[in-house]
């Protein structure tokens, strides 16, 4: 496959045309009478016609078809997809997934809309305020389906196989590593090339945002150039009856036939775009005296509620860096969280607990529950010679935190069977080193 093309930036007004035809986009207007090439037009728009100008989401799409050529939607199974948080009573324990297991190519075939599983999430669909996360587990490409969701964006997070989605903006490569945003509305299908895992942080009715950076000044975390908005790219396709239209609208997954391939659009204009990001790029801010920073340092996109510095969801992550931070407990601190936290690790050993949470598995510490290092690692932290080292090489862990108290689904405390039901032993070795007639116990340094 040729290298895909990108245009790099962060919310930017873009423009787009398939090289097949050129001025396909219209001049100094968006609605003519007639549109370059006899396409049609269409706006998707991403936010209130009147939300301000720097919130106001909008694209225009040159297309062969206009979307609403296809046959009534008919509701089809919704597998593993639910919005319903009373599924299972409320459990406030420490929760660990061991690696969610994949179906075998060779006993079942599933794309990646057949293999969505809702693991958590809280709030409402329809009033759109809340979230969802969902674990992708799929072995094939999804062929002449489509899947785009009313109720929300997504946040991609691929762990292992690579994704090349079609999107009716073009195509974007995502690899492990590297994650995406198909926002709200947006038509999508999804080639995979062995069996496949992923999250999907799922946010209702805002879209995600770089962090403000306070005193950290203009640049730094994710800086907007690195990420990266495919190029219009099209296919006249014609599927007679054949394609379907996957659509998740309020919480349930709906199905429309239509004749032609939905990527169909030549030209496009406008700032509501999917994209894609390696986490790579991201410039790590880190104590260079003593002590820890919040990992709100960490925060590369921000959902934001209404409430000032409070997320419906961010999403977080913990790449390779330097420790250096002198006199200090440098793992993780011992806390408790009025957010909730769920943790994916997409390579490596996460620093705060060698074992027991891999690669494709989770973590769900929810609002208020204690956690922190296990027992290994606070002994050997606390009597580490502290010299600068490195963290985290050939590791990426991540967090996806909210401010909503998450509940956990049916699927992901029973069915998917991977709930690790000794968690909470990593936190019994722990024990008083309590010296009550010695302030200063010898330490290491
Ligand atoms: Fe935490």
């Amino acid at each position: 496959m040729a290298e895909l093309k990108y245009i790099s930036g962060f919310g930017n007004e873009c423009a787009s045309e398939d090289p097949r035809c050129p001025g396909a986009l219209p001049e100094g207007q968006n609605n003519p009478q007639v549109c370059p090439y006899n396409l049609y037009a269409e706006q998707l728009s991403g936010s209130a016609f009147t939300c301000p100008r720097s919130t106001n989401k909008r694209s225009w799409l040159y297309r062969i078809l206009p979307s609403v050529s296809h046959k009534p939607f008919e509701s089809i199974d919704q597998g593993h997809v639910t919005h319903n948080w009373d599924e299972v009573d409320p459990d406030p324990n420490q929760l660990r997934w061991k690696p969610f297991e994949i179906p075998k190519t060779s006993q079942k075939k599933v794309d990646f809309v057949s293999g969505l599983h809702t693991l958590c999430g809280a709030g409402d669909i329809k009033s759109n305020n809340g979230l969802a996360i969902h674990i992708f587990l799929c072995n094939t490409s999804m062929g002449n389906r489509c899947f785009y969701n009313s109720d929300g964006d997504f946040l991609i997070v691929p762990q292992k196989g690579k994704l090349l989605i079609y999107t009716e903006f073009g195509k974007m490569l995502v690899q492990p590593n590297e994650i995406c945003v198909i926002q709200r509305g947006m038509r999508f299908s999804i080639d995979v090339f062995e069996e496949t895992r992923g999250y999907i942080l799922e946010v209702y009715g805002v879209h995600f945002e770089l962090p403000d950076l306070g005193p950290i000044g203009a640049n730094g975390l994710a800086n907007p150039r690195d990420f990266l908005i495919p190029v219009a790219w099209y296919e006249d396709r014609q599927v007679p009856g054949g394609y379907t239209v996957i659509n998740k609208y309020q919480g349930k997954l709906f199905a429309a036939k239509q004749d032609v391939s939905p990527f169909n659009v030549v030209a496009w204009h406008g700032n509501y775009t999917p994209y894609k990001y390696n986490l790579e790029n991201f410039m790590v801010i880190n104590s260079v005296a003593f002590d820890h920073a919040d990992p709100s340092i960490f925060t590369v996109l921000t959902a934001k509620s209404v409430r000032p510095g409070v997320a419906v969801a961010d999403f977080v992550i913990f790449p390779p860096r330097w420790g250096v931070a002198d006199k200090t407990f440098r793992p993780p601190y011992y806390h408790r969280n009025c957010m909730s936290e769920f943790m994916g690790l997409i390579k490596g050993h996460y620093e705060a607990k060698q074992g027991g949470f891999l690669p494709g598995g989770g973590s769900l510490h929810s609002s208020m529950t204690p956690h922190g290092p296990d027992a290994d690692c606070f002994e050997k932290a606390s009597k580490a010679k502290l010299a600068p080292e490195r963290i985290a090489d050939g590791t990426m862990a991540f967090m996806f935190e909210s401010s909503l108290s998450m509940a956990v689904t049916k699927w992901g405390l029973k069915t998917s069977n991977c709930l690790d039901e000794n968690y909470y032993k990593c936190w019994e070795p722990l024990k008083s080193h309590f010296t009550p007639n010695s302030r200063n116990p010898a330490g290491p340094n």
